[in-house]
């Protein structure tokens, strides 16, 4: 049997950003990953970072290649009706955003890890996870573990096994659908724009994102069951073509797609965050449609609030612990509220329906015509301060 303060399962964004945290406060900890270093470390994945996870990676000491190598932006646009709006994110919100793909802050994170000469084991299997005494077993080379924790941090994701190991009954699940997804390229090729573009077309919506000067990521609203294989990449390219069009002319750079995959779009939250010695993180308690680029960014505040409360646990205070998930909740449901009204004011149902168009544009409009609309839109989008309730 071994001991440590804080078992972290899972080395995604939560989990390694926790395991900082707790480094820095001098709390042990031992993180567990079912994958390879190799794998997580090529996963693409998100690419938003809201300041204030920017300012916390920097407080950390671990955003020194982020610093050199992100994409700043003070603004986005909303493409509608054929013409482009832009949306001054600094000049609204204060802050701007950073363009930095998640699977290179995981190689940061991993490596400043493992810097540390504290645990982080790669490829794991069999995690099972007592909430009661804290006692995670795993096998790692052929041999089974027993690790003895105060307190588990379940920061595993969605298909995670901590969730599970909560018994049925014990959590409130709240869940939302929806009938779109996201076809999602990398390619190697120029942004075709200095900023974001968010695009709404009756063909259904598209974004126009990028990782580096020469790398862009691009999606495409399909349906939740698209079959890939029916999208080579000249129909790909053709279809973003069409629904990133504008009266006044845009050239889309295309290049060799590096990249492809369909992500579902859908909201899930499980309340409370914590069950007796075990508590939720990022993605293992919650999911937000991708129109937000909330995820990481949401992951990054639940450990933030989480470390605090282990620090208080370990100064003799319990109550930081005992208010974890009501703090946590109140922000996720902000998250949630704006990551789903995004969604909603950008897709197109798959049925054309031609009211739900009107309010749609009506509210691309008003978004775009109104300050204090556009400000709303930005101070959610740059993200709200930690704390804020
Ligand atoms: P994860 O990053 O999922 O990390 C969980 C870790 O736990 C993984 O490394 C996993 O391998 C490991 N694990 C799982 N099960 C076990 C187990 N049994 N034992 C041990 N380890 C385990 N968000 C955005 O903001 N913008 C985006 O564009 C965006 N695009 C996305 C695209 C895809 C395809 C997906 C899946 C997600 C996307 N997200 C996006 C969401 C964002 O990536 C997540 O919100 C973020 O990764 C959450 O971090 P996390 O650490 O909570 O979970
Ligand atoms: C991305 O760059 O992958 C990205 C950007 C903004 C989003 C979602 C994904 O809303």
């Amino acid at each position: 049997m071994m001991r440590t303060q804080v078992g972290i399962v899972g080395a995604g964004p939560a989990g390694l950003v926790l395991a900082h945290l707790l480094h820095r406060l001098g709390i042990d900890s031992v993180v567990l990953e079912n994958r390879s270093r190799e794998y997580i470390e090529r996963r693409i994945r998100a690419g938003v970072l809201e300041h204030g996870t920017v300012d916390l990676l920097t407080e950390l000491g671990l955003a020194d290649r982020l610093h050199r190598e992100r994409m700043v932006h003070h603004g986005l646009e909303l493409l509608f009706d054929g013409a482009g709006h832009r949306i001054a994110l600094s000049e609204l919100a204060g802050h701007p955003i950073s363009i930095y793909g998640q699977h290179e802050l995981v190689k940061d994170l991993v490596a400043a890890r493992l810097a540390t000469g504290r645990p982080l084991h790669f490829e794991v299997s069999d995690v099972k996870v007592s909430t009661v005494d804290g006692v995670v077993e795993y096998t790692v080379d052929g041999r089974r573990e027993r690790l003895e924790c105060d307190i588990v941090a379940g920061c595993d994701g969605y298909h995670g096994v901590c969730r599970p190991s909560i018994p049925a009954g014990a959590l409130e699940v709240y869940e939302r659908e929806y009938p779109y997804a996201w076809l999602g390229i990398l390619a190697e090729a120029p942004p075709s724009s200095e900023e974001l573009i968010y695009a709404y077309h009756d063909r259904g919506f598209a974004l126009h994102s990028m990782r580096s000067p020469r790398i862009t990521r691009l999606y495409l609203q399909v349906r939740p069951d698209e079959p890939l294989d029916e999208w080579p990449d000249e129909r790909i390219w053709a279809e973003l073509r069409t629904r990133l069009s504008r009266r006044s002319g845009f050239h889309l750079a295309d290049g060799p797609i590096l990249e492809k995959g369909v992500t579902a779009l859908r909201s899930f939250v499980v309340e409370p965050m914590r069950h007796e010695r075990l508590f939720l993180a990022g993605d293992a308690a919650h999911i937000v449609p991708a129109t937000g680029a909330k995820g990481l960014n949401l992951a990054v505040a639940d450990v933030a609030v989480l470390a605090a409360a282990i620090a208080d646990f370990y100064a003799g205070s319990r109550a930081g612990l005992d208010a974890y998930s009501a703090t946590c909740l109140r922000r996720v449901w902000r998250v949630q509220h704006f990551s789903w009204w995004m969604t909603s004011m950008l897709h197109r149902p798959a049925d054309g329906d031609r009211f739900t168009r009107q309010l749609q544009l009506s509210q691309l409009r008003y978004v775009v015509g109104s300050r204090a609309a556009a400000t709303s839109l930005a101070e959610n989008y740059v993200g709200l301060p930690v704390g804020w309730t």
